[in-house]
């Protein structure tokens, strides 16, 4: 299960970021970066920021820790922009919260080379979850302590928005044209090689098992929340054995 921690002040909305993240201090005196469970795209988002945050972790990529926010409405009282006054007042409960990495950059393509290896297993990985995130407009890449930080997984896993046709929306291939790391020959066939084999049953099992029960509750066609957790679990097994095959928009990849 993630850590829980409370709310105790909200600091500043951060805002770069579509759905307006805030940065929240909590309980255990940490400093996070909070996801609203009340932002327009809903608690989906915010199971899969959880699902691919968790898979991306346990394939050895760096992903800022994730913990969920008790947040109580009251601390928007002292807000003074509406629209943050709103999420506050709508996200009581628990929301996401990812250990904020203080002084983190921006991934920027001509100052950070990345080497093809790296890149080949960042790609996949997006590939697997079907990542619409990772352009180099919006790389959604953080450079931090000499590494890069994977963040902002919420448009990911579009089946998960329309269950009965999931399996087929999930067989769909991946363009990465468009990805970040397009440009640094990522090494698919070794990333496959190497991560494909990682992505069993019981791995799944483990990721799923951090989606907080209230995240999952209610889903039409689900009745209960693990039936859901194995719901998410099977496209990615599916997916993880034939992505890499599927992956188009990088030159000389196979
Ligand atoms: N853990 C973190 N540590 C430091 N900075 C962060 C962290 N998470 C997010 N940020 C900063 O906040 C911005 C917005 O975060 P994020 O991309 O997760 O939000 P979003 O609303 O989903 O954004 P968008 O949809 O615009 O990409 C990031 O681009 C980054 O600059
Ligand atoms: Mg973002």
């Amino acid at each position: 299960m993630l850590k829980e921690v409370n709310a105790t002040r909200f600091i500043t909305p951060l805002r770069e970021g579509g759905s307006l993240p805030g940065l929240v201090e909590a309980d255990d005196f940490g400093t996070y970066v909070l996801k609203f469970t009340g932002a327009g795209q809903g608690r989906k988002t915010l199971v899969a920021e959880v699902v691919c945050g968790e898979l991306a972790r346990r394939l050895g990529l760096r992903v800022p820790r994730l913990v969920t926010i008790g947040l109580d409405p009251v601390l928007g009282l002292g807000e003074p922009d509406e629209q943050v006054q709103e999420l506050l007042r709508s996200s009581g409960g628990t929301n996401l919260g990812m250990d904020f990495l203080s002084g983190a950059l921006g991934f920027d393509p001509l100052a950070f080379p990345v080497d093809p290896e790296e890149a080949g297993r960042i790609v996949w990985f997006d590939a697997l979850v079907g990542n619409v995130d990772r352009s180099w407009r919006n790389p959604n890449l953080l450079r931090w302590r000499g590494g890069l930080w994977l963040i902002d997984h919420g448009a990911t896993m579009i089946w998960h928005h329309n269950w009965p046709g999931a399996e087929a929306s999930a067989a769909r291939p991946y363009d990465a044209s468009d990805h970040a790391l397009a440009p640094f020959a990522p090494d698919l066939a070794a990333a496959a090689a190497r991560l494909a084999p990682l992505v069993a049953e019981d791995l799944l099992a483990e990721v799923t098992a951090e989606i907080p029960d209230v995240w999952l509750a209610g889903e039409p066609g689900f009745d209960t929340p693990d039936e859901l957790r194995r719901a998410y679990a099977r496209p990615l097994l599916a997916r993880a054995a034939v992505i890499h095959e599927r992956i188009t928009g990088i030159e000389g990849a196979k």
